[in-house]
């Protein structure tokens, strides 16, 4: 039986029509029409000016620059996250400060941050910037978060890198904070194989990010170099890749929340396996499925289920592992309790491709059904009496 993967690209079919324009007008390299195209076309959906780069980190070491982010300097983020969200802080020189989950999004939690951002008001000890990331997909509780920032004048940076296409209270997710970043990774919703973006509210951040991105040159012919660049820049042939896929973008969510649906309805009448919250305030991309396994109600582990999947060669994968639980961030400042290490114990995340046909779905479901041990003890009991 052919493997199954947890999210694999999936193409729609006008990609190679665009690809094939930029290998005709030899644009082959940082700069050309689709490149242009592709800026203006995520532009038109999420509202905001943007600059395409090589990847979602790119994006995000870019936009804590831009916030002024440097040595010593804190930045808030949720520990549970991918570390990509928080390596580029240390890029910078900087400390994270990792916040606890809340429950009804498993993003990170409005008041824990409010109560961070009073104490250290009153102390004069304000973070540079606050990181909010929409894990999953799941659009985080941004009302009650911009509320705080905006008081104590703390930028927010939206980690958009697993929600193209998801909305908050009727806002596409990354047009609020002052900075965003994207990801089209080959295994995200869309793809350019690899690649970012970064938005800004202000037209200027998002010109210096370019500039900063194709090794901050100054203008005039010498190669002269008065700041700080890199090679962060996404080819225009990769470009071309992102103009294809945002033509199916709709149909890609809309299989990505079928997908999710039918797992959870599938589960609905067995013990001890639960969704992950589809909060009323957003309107989510379920990038991936995720939900929890409490062992003592399900009769197996979150492990035991991703063992009986990879023995059927069925990719899945825990919840991300926090970030305070990570040998690379030792010793960082966190606050809260146990929810997000609870996400990751109990946490998993299952296949969720766009193109997952319904036989494979009806494989990964049968192996949970399967697996619930809790369900056969419950129906021998009722034969039994
Ligand atoms: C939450 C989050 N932030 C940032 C990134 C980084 O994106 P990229 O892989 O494009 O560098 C990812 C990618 O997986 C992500 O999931």
């Amino acid at each position: 039986m052919k493997r199954i993967y947890l999210s694999v690209p999936h193409m729609g079919g006008d990609e190679e029509t665009f690809v094939r324009e930029a290998f005709v007008s030899n644009q082959l390299s940082s700069v050309g029409s689709q490149l242009d195209g592709f800026e203006h076309e995520m532009s038109n959906l999420v509202g905001l000016p943007s600059v395409a780069l090589s990847s979602g980190t790119a994006a995000l070491h870019l936009g804590l620059r831009l916030l002024g982010v440097g040595p010593g300097d804190e930045v808030v983020t949720p520990t549970l996250t991918f570390v990509a969200s928080v390596n580029p802080i240390r890029y910078l020189g900087g400390k994270p400060i990792f916040i606890d989950s809340e429950r009804a999004s498993w993003n990170l939690d409005p008041e824990l941050l409010t109560g961070l951002l009073k104490k250290r008001a009153a102390r004069n000890r304000l973070p540079r910037v606050v990181v909010v990331v929409h894990l999953y997909g799941r659009s985080a509780d941004l009302d009650p978060i911009f509320d705080i920032c905006n008081r104590y004048e703390v930028p927010v940076l939206e980690d958009a890198a697993q929600a193209v296409g998801a909305t908050y209270k009727g806002k596409h997710v990354g047009s609020m904070g002052a900075v965003s970043a994207f990801s089209f990774n080959g295994n995200k919703i869309i793809t350019t194989t690899g690649g970012g973006m970064l938005m800004a509210q202000r037209q200027d951040f998002v010109d210096k990010a370019r500039f900063w991105s194709t090794q901050a040159r100054d203008p005039g012919i010498a190669y002269e170099h008065s700041e700080l660049g890199y090679n962060y820049r996404l080819s225009n042939v990769l470009a071309a890749i992102g103009r294809g896929q945002l033509r199916v973008l709709g149909e890609r969510l809309q299989q990505r929340r079928a997908v999710f649906v039918r797992y959870r309805d599938a589960f609905a009448d067995l013990p001890g396996i639960e969704p992950m919250p589809e909060p009323s305030w957003g309107v989510h991309t379920s990038w991936l499925s995720c939900f929890l396994i409490d062992q003592a109600q399900f009769g197996a582990s979150r492990d035991n289920v991703l063992d009986a999947l990879a023995a059927q060669d069925i990719e899945a994968r825990p919840v991300w592992k926090p970030m305070h639980l990570q040998p690379l961030w030792v010793g960082a400042e966190r606050l809260g309790g146990s929810v997000a290490e609870e996400l990751f114990e109990m946490g998993i995340c299952l296949p969720s491709s766009s193109s997952l046909s319904l036989a494979e779905q009806e494989r990964v479901m049968a192996i949970i059904r399967e697996q619930c041990r809790a369900r056969v003890a419950r129906s021998l009991s009722s034969v039994s009496k």
